[in-house]
């Protein structure tokens, strides 16, 4: 099914791993105990602390944002059940044909390379099934972990302005991140950066 503003759903996105799915009631509790954590109230605009009405709030939102067909956000799961992360798709504009993306792993799982590999199936299917030809990453430089997935990914930091916002940390500033053509799904750039990495250095 398609939803009235474009975006497929509900769908379910299989590859390398991961199963990328729609969230559900039932991951209420789950929902919070990932979202609730320091790192997430940090880098991203997530209330904290992020309590049950946070997480009813959250996951309402995120059906109306599916049934709009606005905006994609993915529960990340190992095998369809226990989420473990989210990615997102939102921004979308269809003359432009660009998307923003965005990740989050809780704080149990991280470092399995969840983010990077659910990134890039959400990535390969924006670019070929939606069409989408310019990916976009938004990234405070000082979010080393995320800066990382979006260059193991394949995406690099484009010359735009940094985009200045206030939060509950002071000001900050996000750098834009896109996705280089051929992306993190091309065979040579997998290749390119295995040879770079044996010679100390990544392209
Ligand atoms: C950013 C985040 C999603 C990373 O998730 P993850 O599943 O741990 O990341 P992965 O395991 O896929 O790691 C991918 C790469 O990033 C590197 N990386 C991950 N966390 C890192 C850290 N804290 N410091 C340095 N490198 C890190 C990994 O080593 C890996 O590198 P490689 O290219 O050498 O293989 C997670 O830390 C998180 O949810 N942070 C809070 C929310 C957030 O910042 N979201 C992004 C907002 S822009």
């Amino acid at each position: 099914m398609t939803s009235p503003g474009g975006l497929p759903y509900p769908i379910t996105l299989r590859g390398d791993g991961i199963v990328l799915r729609e969230w559900r009631d039932e991951d209420l509790d789950a929902l919070v105990e990932l979202l609730d954590e320091p790192a997430i109230a940090r880098w991203t605009p997530m209330t904290s602390p992020f309590d049950t009405a946070a997480g009813i709030a959250y996951l309402k939102r995120a059906r109306q944002g599916r049934l709009s067909g606005r905006r994609m956000q993915l529960a990340v799961t190992v095998d369809g059940e226990r989420p473990l992360g989210e990615v997102l798709l939102f921004g979308v504009d269809a003359g432009l044909r660009e998307a923003e993306l965005g990740y989050l792993v809780g704080a149990p799982h991280r470092r399995r390379g969840l983010a990077a590999r659910s990134l890039t199936l959400l990535s390969g299917y924006a670019r070929s099934t939606l069409n989408l030809g310019r990916l976009l990453l938004r990234i405070d430089p000082a979010n080393t972990a995320s800066t990382a997935v979006a260059r193991h990914c394949g995406y690099r930091l484009t010359g735009e302005p940094p985009i200045l916002q206030e939060g509950p940390y002071g000001p900050s500033s996000l750098d834009t991140w896109e996705l280089v053509a051929g992306g993190a799904n091309s065979r040579s750039e997998r290749l390119r950066n295995v040879a770079a990495r044996r010679y100390g250095r990544r392209s």
